[in-house]
């Protein structure tokens, strides 16, 4: 089987001035000495304004951590008011972008098509797409949740090509679950993860479903990490209100201490 490395991602969302994502990310730093990041990959994502900013102390003080925007528009320069491009990224070693997240979808209109330019760009200026999937509670209820989770999988990767999607993350983030304190059990995260890599095997073959990290997300916290870290198709965890503070998300990242 291939060996996949842990991978912890701070979604830090719509929070954070410049000044104080710098302070985060030195404090995470401190709070991550000795970590043994042969063991684990750890990505912060901090607004855009922060970017730059963030990019110039991870560089200074040689920090192991990798940076992730947390969305990215599809085409590379132009008239698109507003809009970030994949080479403006690139440019600041952004490793890894966060695409259709559910606040995006909800509030921003985001759709499979428009999730699937939106990777297929990140993957053209060769960072690594982190794919959000997630059944709302309606659709959970109306037992609908492995029709939505294939759907945005299928969608998301739509014409990706395998080696592509190997190197690739997706984040199972069920809607109900995000920032309500109420995660899902391990082994409903478990088989949902489950179920993603084997949507994955179908669509682009066992190589890349082997490959792929697949990361838990909705509330995930200190007390609940281990137990998702533990399910085989759980890769790690795309982490939001727990990653706002350095201390809390550094007990996440060392999840086995
Ligand atoms: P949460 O957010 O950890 O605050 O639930 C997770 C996410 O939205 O990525």
């Amino acid at each position: 089987m291939t060996e996949r490395k842990d991978l912890i991602v701070g979604n830090w969302k719509m929070n954070s001035t410049h000044l104080e994502a710098i302070q985060m990310v030195q404090k995470l730093f401190y709070r991550l000495v000795a970590t043994d990041y042969d063991r684990v990959e750890v990505v912060v994502g901090p607004p855009f304004t922060s970017l730059r900013s963030i990019q110039t102390v991870i560089e200074s003080d040689s920090m192991p951590i990798g940076l992730a925007a947390q969305n990215v528009y599809w085409e590379a320069e132009g008239a698109f008011t507003g809009e970030v491009s994949p080479p403006m990224l690139a440019e600041l070693r952004v490793g890894h972008i966060i695409v259709g997240h559910s606040e995006r979808r909800a509030y921003f209109g985001e759709t499979d098509e428009t999730v699937n330019k939106r990777v297929k760009a990140t993957i053209a200026h060769e960072m690594k797409p982190i794919v959000c999937v997630g059944e709302t509670l309606d659709q959970r209820e109306a037992d609908q949740t492995a029709e939505v989770l294939v759907t945005q999988v299928k969608g998301g990767l739509n014409g990706v090509p395998p080696e592509d999607v190997a190197e690739s993350a997706i984040a199972y983030e069920p809607v109900w679950a995000i920032g309500t304190g109420r995660h899902a059990d391990a082994d409903t995260a478990g088989v949902g993860c489950g179920l993603i890599r084997s949507t994955v095997a179908e669509s682009h073959g066992d190589e890349a479903a082997g490959s792929v990290r697949i990361l838990y997300g909705g509330s995930v916290s200190p007390g609940n990490i281990k137990d998702f870290m533990a399910k085989r198709d759980i890769d790690g965890a795309l982490v939001g209100g727990a990653s706002l503070d350095p201390d809390t998300f550094a007990a996440v990242v060392r999840y086995w201490e």
